[in-house]
């Protein structure tokens, strides 16, 4: 087990490239099953969930071949249709198979994602518009088996924007006898990214970005080589080093205006932030100042940047509010902020977070990937050291994000949790691997 030691209090400087979109590659990779012809995805991002999403589509038969950041995949051979639990349960994303599976052999079995530490994480929305274009469900406790002699377009409102929902109710609508209206689809631009994939694959998607997606079903689908966008949520991390150390941060290889409503609330806190056409740079202020967030689907506020900000705003000089509306339990890892000096009460659905905090040194543990990474910049802006373990939620998601850091000025590095080595030997304990919990 490793643990990440961040020793703050010191201004980052420089300039970061951003990775590939985490949320954009893993369903891109998925969206290979829907053709016999090689997918080559460029822009991948070198993190653990795409290595589990390699595993799980290797695991249905795909060849999975990578070369750095590019990813090359192909359904071709004996598809098996069942993705199994010990994978499926390291990553909820795995679900997303459901709908290419079922879309290009008519069946498809996969492993109940369960919930994990943000919420329930429920795939009601998923299954409810299976079935609207004519899937059979079978619904058990540990799996979930879905069947059909031939998808047939349907009119699917969504009750909530899910992305997920999205996206295996349209890329099982693409091989569809006919056209399917998803009204109140997500907006996000990880949907944008798959839909013009699906389009240059020879789908016919129109609507992308808004909340009605017309799906016109075709016979087949062809090979494609797309490049993956960049990930706004990474992007938004790193600006958050800058704004959260008083420092001059540029993020590089990035869509401003992808990051839209997170760049405004910087601004709002009283950071610099000025775009480039690929760029963004933030100067941190000396002093910040509070802000109310509430979360929403895109283009509203990024539930994955609700974490990373309530480090932030600990800092501000006053009281802000966060409201979370995606996720019904996203606020687990405040006993873990509180323990480094946060000091925030919880009000239902709002959280309220005291400002003018003085980060501290301490011991912390990472819930999940975003808090991981809020859990790093509050260690950023920590007069002494801070500790994290459990950082293999952080490495899913973020590429090298230590070094990168430590590229910026950072004091940071991942040393071995020793501490675990010695209790596991002293005490006999027996230390479960990390990933017992659904991945996000
Ligand atoms: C995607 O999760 C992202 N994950 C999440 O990022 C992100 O936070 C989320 O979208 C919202 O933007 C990936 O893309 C791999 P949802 P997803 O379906 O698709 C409820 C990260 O850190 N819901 O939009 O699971 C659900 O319980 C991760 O990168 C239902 O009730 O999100 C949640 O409260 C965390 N029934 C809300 O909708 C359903 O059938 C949003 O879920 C589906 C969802």
């Amino acid at each position: 087990m490793h643990k990440i030691i961040v020793r703050g209090n010191n201004p980052l400087f420089g300039e970061v490239d951003i990775q590939g979109a985490k949320n954009s590659a893993l369903k891109i990779m998925t969206a290979s099953i829907l053709t016999p012809e090689p997918v080559i995805i460029d822009n991948v991002p070198n993190i653990r969930d795409v290595s589990v999403m390699a595993d799980v589509l290797k695991e249905l038969g795909l060849t999975v071949a990578r070369e750095g950041r590019k990813v090359t995949l192909q359904a071709n051979g004996s598809i098996g249709i069942e993705a199994p639990y010990q994978l499926v349960s390291q990553m909820r994303a795995s679900i997303i198979v459901l709908g290419p599976l079922l879309a290009r052999f008519g069946r498809a079995k996969v492993a109940m994602p369960g919930g994990c530490n943000i919420g329930l994480r429920k795939i009601d929305l998923h299954i409810r518009g299976l079935e609207k274009l004519g899937a059979k469900i079978d619904v058990g406790q540990a799996s979930l088996e879905v069947r059909t002699d031939r998808l047939v377009g349907a009119n699917i409102p969504l009750d909530f924007p899910s992305v997920g929902a999205t996206e295996n109710i349209m890329m099982a609508a693409c091989l569809a006898k006919g056209t399917t209206v998803l009204d109140n689809a997500a907006r996000e631009p990880e949907i944008v990214d798959l839909v013009n994939c699906l389009n240059s694959m020879g789908a016919r998607i129109n609507g992308a970005g808004t909340s009605t997606l017309i799906i016109e079903g075709v016979e087949r689908l062809k090979g494609v080589s797309y490049k993956v966008i960049p990930d706004r949520i990474e992007a938004s991390t790193f600006l958050v080093a800058g704004a959260i150390t008083g420092g001059d941060v540029t993020v590089k290889s990035v869509c401003p205006e992808h990051l839209g409503l997170v760049t405004k609330k910087l601004k709002m806190v009283g950071c610099e932030v000025s775009e480039g056409e690929n760029s963004i740079n933030i100067k941190g202020p000396s002093s910040l100042k509070p802000v109310n967030i509430s979360t929403l689907p895109y283009p509203g506020f990024p539930t994955d940047m609700q974490a990373p900000f309530m480090a932030l705003l600990s800092k501000a000089e006053g009281l802000s509010i966060i409201t979370e509306n995606v996720f019904e339990n996203r606020f687990s890892f405040i006993n873990e902020l509180s323990k480094i000096g946060g000091q925030i009460t919880i009000e239902r659905h709002h959280a309220v977070i005291t400002g003018g905090r003085t980060m501290v040194p301490g011991v912390v543990r990472a819930p999940d990937l975003r808090a991981g990474a809020a859990l790093v910049l509050a260690g950023l802006a920590a007069h002494g050291s801070v500790e994290i373990t459990d950082i293999h939620h952080i490495q899913r998601g973020y590429e090298d994000f230590t070094s990168r850091l430590a590229s910026l000025g950072a004091n940071i590095e991942i040393t071995e949790d020793e501490s675990l080595v010695e209790l596991a030997v002293g005490d006999g304990l027996n230390f479960e691997t990390p990933s017992a919990g659904v991945g996000l």
